[in-house]
């Protein structure tokens, strides 16, 4: 029987396990939380498709190119054609598992407008849509844990793969109640480990999101792609704890953006862009939103007209959550937004099939960068976690694993002695310390606009954390995790910051002050690989990933 480890129990590592215990496949599924806690969950606002029923004018064919318009023209059209012909197959299946979709008056799956899309194609469940989703998956993934094909295990997290000679055997876990590290090995690994917003600090996202993942495969020879593309949300709320997301799905409702000049509301992004101005694409209301805030006016977003009843049936979230978080009553008062990190369209570079670099190591969801481009369309990034976890387990499902075993135990017997020689370490700066510095470096100098001389500072600052990161003190108030994850994550840092360095012209969500303009000579994936501390970077001219 192939065995198969999925670390990380959002939406692509759900459905990716569901679709391999279906076929027979017996998988460990690897998690530090429930899925109930996975960053999924916050998704918001929808899942684009075109449904054949009830989509008058549009089609498969435009969804296809308002995804690769939206992103440049930077994704590959047979990915993202295999993405969007298979969204309404993905709802069919959400459906009959149990995903409550919002309908409308005619008993039919509703759909909203969201930024970006030429008709209205984004089908939700109120403002919760991911968790909607992740209950539906959990309920399946529930009947095969009985069954014996998937066992979960939690409270573990991923410490590094099991790699030789350019194939992976499975992974190394930490298992915090054990306080210890294992090796488990596999036929295949799946990453699906999400994004890496703590990597910013406060963002719409997880904290549990660092990126460890993305930056110890770099190490361990997996490349990375497109990491500069970070996408900005335009409309998120400032609260201590976070950055809590204004859900798209507000403009999608008719919300207007404004600020007042002299005591008048000025409608900036109707006025630049037209009555479809508040919901052009993300990176470009990121940016004008931020031009506003630069010169110090204060943007806000008003849906108070739909009135309260409205409100109430379409983004009652989104009430509640401005209610508590900033006793806001959106039904009489506009909402005061600014941008923040929301997603992230590069990280670990797979072939369409969403494998690595490495043979038998695949990635799906938020930490695979394929899809998305230069820029994600809202709506996209629920359907290619579930897309993308089902190319991987028919991939894997396909696939003849030869038998051949490895021995690791040497590898987790060096690491536990590393683990615990850490925890007598001393020194000026705890790791928690550096942990702050590295998110206050990577927001301050990779902002919506950035500009080579603060890029350069924050590499600068990142090599020096980099020279001192292997001899910091123990931080006993954090996990085990936050400890040893510390080089990892300042490794994935500075490959985003060269990244960006390296994109000398403006493109999608990465905008540069000193190279305002696209440029042809960069209308291509930049991969980054790491080998023996060095970082080489490149353009994917023959488009070995995305084609
Ligand atoms: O605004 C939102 O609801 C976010 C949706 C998305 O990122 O796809």
């Amino acid at each position: 029987m192939k065995e198969v480890i999925v670390i990380g129990g959002g939406i692509s590592g759900l459905h990716c396990a569901i679709k391999l215990a279906e076929a027979g496949v017996r998988v460990k599924l690897i998690a530090p939380h429930p899925s109930e806690r996975a960053q999924s969950v916050m998704a918001a606002g929808g899942i684009n498709a075109v449904l054949s029923k009830h989509d008058e004018g549009d089609s498969v064919e435009c969804h296809i190119e308002d995804t690769l318009k939206g992103g440049s023209y930077l994704a590959g059209k047979e990915t993202v054609t295999g993405l969007c012909r298979n969204a309404e197959e993905i709802l069919r299946y959400l459906e009959k598992i149990g995903t409550v979709f919002t309908v409308d008056h005619e008993g039919a799956i509703a759909k909203r407008a969201f930024g970006g899309q030429s008709f209205k194609r984004t089908c939700f469940c109120g403002a919760s849509t991911g968790k909607q989703i992740v209950s539906a998956l959990v309920m399946e993934a529930r009947r095969f844990e009985v069954l014996g094909r998937i066992e979960r295990e939690l409270w573990t997290y991923f410490h590094s793969a099991l790699i030789r000679d350019g194939k992976c055997y499975g992974a190394l876990v930490y298992n915090e109640k054990l306080d210890k590290i294992k090796a488990v090995y596999a036929d295949a690994l799946v990453m699906a480990t999400g994004g890496q917003n703590s990597l910013f600090g406060k963002t719409t996202g997880s904290t549990q999101c660092d990126g460890y993942a993305a930056g110890q495969l770099f190490m361990q020879g997996v490349q990375l792609k497109n990491l500069e593309f970070i996408q900005y949300h335009p409309t998120t709320l400032e609260t201590c704890q976070k950055r809590m997301l204004i859900s798209e799905a507000v403009r999608g409702e008719g919300g207007r953006l404004f600020y007042t000049e002299h005591g008048k509301r000025i409608y900036f992004m109707e006025e630049k862009y037209g009555p479809k101005g508040n919901l052009m694409t993300r990176d470009v209301v990121s940016r004008e939103i931020d031009k506003a805030n630069r010169t110090g006016r204060e943007v806000f977003l008003d849906i108070t007209f739909i009135g309260e009843k409205e409100i109430g049936r379409r983004i009652p979230e989104v009430r509640d959550l401005c209610q508590k978080y900033r006793g806001i009553d959106i039904s009489k008062e506009p909402i005061p937004v600014a941008p923040s990190v929301h997603f992230f369209m590069g990280g670990l570079a797979v072939h369409p099939n969403h494998e690595t670099n490495i043979d038998n190591l695949f990635a799906v969801g938020e930490c695979a960068s394929i899809y998305h481009g230069a820029n994600r369309l809202g709506g996209n990034s629920l359907l290619a976690a579930m897309y993308s976890g089902m190319v991987a387990a028919n991939e894997i499902i396909a696939r003849d694993f030869e038998t051949e075993k490895v021995d690791f135990s040497a590898e987790e017997a060096k690491e536990n002695t590393r683990l615990r020689k850490m925890k007598e370490t001393k020194s000026q700066f705890p790791v928690m310390y550096i942990r702050d510095m590295l998110s206050d470096v990577m927001r301050q100098n990779l902002g919506i606009v950035r500009d080579e001389q603060a890029m350069k500072q924050g590499l600068a600052d990142l090599d020096y954390y980099l020279s001192i990161c292997d001899r910091l003190s123990f931080d006993s108030s954090v996990s085990m995790y936050i400890n040893y994850s510390l080089k990892a994550i300042l490794t994935l840092g500075k490959a985003t910051i060269l990244g960006a360095l390296h994109r000398t012209e403006s493109r999608g969500a990465h905008f540069r002050s000193d190279y305002p303009d696209m440029d042809e000579a960069f209308a291509y994936a930049t991969i980054i690989a790491y080998d023996n501390g060095q970082f080489h970077i490149s353009m994917d001219k023959e488009h070995v990933y995305e084609n």
